[in-house]
């Protein structure tokens, strides 16, 4: 069969071989693999080739018909068509702007966006010195450039035994050794991370102290006290990201501020203005800005200053603050419908954040759940994805609650999940 190609529907093979209602086995594997989709009311296709596919294997799982639940994106909002119009309008018109924006950069980034960026993360409760930061190509890059200039193939990194896949695609593309850590409720556990240190040399543990991607545990400023006293007694370094914004008012304190001389914060506009900006920064102890450099400098040379410029732009006009004022009001009034709908489940939130994450009642499977909810018109992401190393997956299933323009349709995405748990995994069992 050719991409595209429709197969038949699962209903005509369950009349004809086993029980009405059965759900073929080998579908629902070929969709766990990618290489089917299916839609509501347009059956199942054959997926295209994966040099089709855009480079993120989960950005193309939505059909333009299915609520996107699974994607970790700004709010939609046509404000920023504006903005960004706005934004080059004012570079446009500053002849010094315009050409230093278009001019080889400095590896550790344009001085005065270093001092803008400085400025603005200050001015929200996350201070820091222009001479602090370097500027990267949004989050990712900082946890690759972080992990690629201060860690040796081979040398061993931690990290939530769950946590965000580019972590993961970094340790696995750098050869390095990702041992997973036990966590409770506040993330990581100090016991469980004092023991792996001891047992072998742990280089940096990478955190998300605010809400861990994918499961939602928010640390306690007593859990990250002891957590710091465990780097400190052991010599680790502490990564910790920060794209996923939270806003000042929700916020602890972050590693950084506890323990300065080991610990690098990732900043990124990402989840503020939008990801195709790829702006954002790393901010590191000064003795470690050489070796960053330098190893920015060997991947890029340096970061393009035009974007940055736009970026900075975006930031010292004060309209990324009305972006963030709106967005995250409307991020909390979901939080709020998501905790309604699913109250008879196991869900983990931040009441500000960017997605929730639901344990399964027994009998679900995670599979199972995506490959309904797609049927029922729901795109969802599993647990899989997230997992450090062969770390089991947990039955449960991570819920972004800002891809969709209209919390209308937020709502009811929300209410055929519900329907769904309630429902039950169908009861025909695979036929063996
Ligand atoms: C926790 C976390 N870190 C890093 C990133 C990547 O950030 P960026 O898009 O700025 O590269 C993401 C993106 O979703 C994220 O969720």
């Amino acid at each position: 069969m050719s991409p595209g190609d429709k197969l038949p529907p699962q209903r005509l093979l369950a009349d004809a071989w086993v029980l009405p209602g059965y759900s073929n086995p080998a579908y629902r594997e070929a969709e766990r693999r990618g290489l089917t989709e299916a839609r509501v009311g347009s059956g199942t296709r054959v997926r295209g080739s994966q040099a089709d596919e855009p480079e993120f294997h989960h950005l193309s799982r939505a059909g333009a018909d299915s609520i996107d639940l699974s994607l970790s994106i700004p709010m939609p909002n046509p404000i920023r068509a504006e903005q960004l119009a706005f934004c080059l309008q004012q570079i446009a018109s500053q002849p010094e702007i315009t050409r230093q924006s278009l001019a080889y950069q400095p590896e550790q980034g344009n001085r005065s966006q270093r001092e803008i960026l400085a400025e603005w993360m200050t001015l929200h409760e996350l201070p820091v010195e222009a001479s602090e930061l370097i500027i990267t190509e949004g989050g990712q890059h900082a946890d690759y450039l972080a992990m690629q200039a201060l860690i040796r193939p081979g040398e061993a990194v931690a990290s939530a035994a769950l946590t965000y896949p580019g972590m993961i695609a970094v340790a696995r593309q750098l050869g390095l050794k990702h041992l997973p850590v036990p966590t409770d409720h506040q993330g990581i556990l100090p016991d469980a991370l004092e023991r792996l240190c001891q047992q072998q040399k742990i280089r940096l543990l990478y955190v998300m102290p605010e809400y861990n991607n994918p499961t939602g545990e928010h640390m306690s400023q007593a859990r990250r006290e002891a957590i710091v006293q465990i780097a400190r007694r052991h010599d680790l370094l502490i990564l910790e990201d920060g794209v996923q914004y939270v806003i000042a008012a929700q916020r602890g304190i972050p590693f950084y501020r506890l323990a300065p001389e080991r610990s690098l914060y990732i900043f990124s506009v990402s989840k503020i203005i939008e990801g195709g900006l790829r702006f954002g920064a790393l901010r590191a102890p000064s003795n470690l800005i050489p070796r960053l450099s330098a190893a920015l400098r060997a991947q890029c040379w340096s970061v393009p200053g035009l974007m940055g410029a736009i970026a900075c732009q975006w930031l010292s006009s004060g309209n990324a603050d009305t972006l963030i004022d709106w967005q995250w009001a409307e991020v909390s009034k979901r939080q709020a419908i998501l905790k309604k709908e699913l109250q008879h489940y196991e869900t983990e939130a931040h009441a500000y954040g960017f997605h929730a994450w639901l344990k399964l009642p027994e009998p679900w499977r995670a599979v199972d759940f995506v490959a309904e909810a797609a049927r029922r018109g729901v795109t969802l992401i599993a647990s899989d994805p997230f997992c450090v190393g062969s770390h089991p997956a947990p039955q449960a299933v991570r819920i972004c609650v800002t891809p969709p323009a209209d919390t209308a349709v937020f709502e009811t995405g929300i209410q055929r999940l519900a329907t769904l748990l309630q429902e039950g995994p169908s009861h025909a069992a695979p036929l063996v």
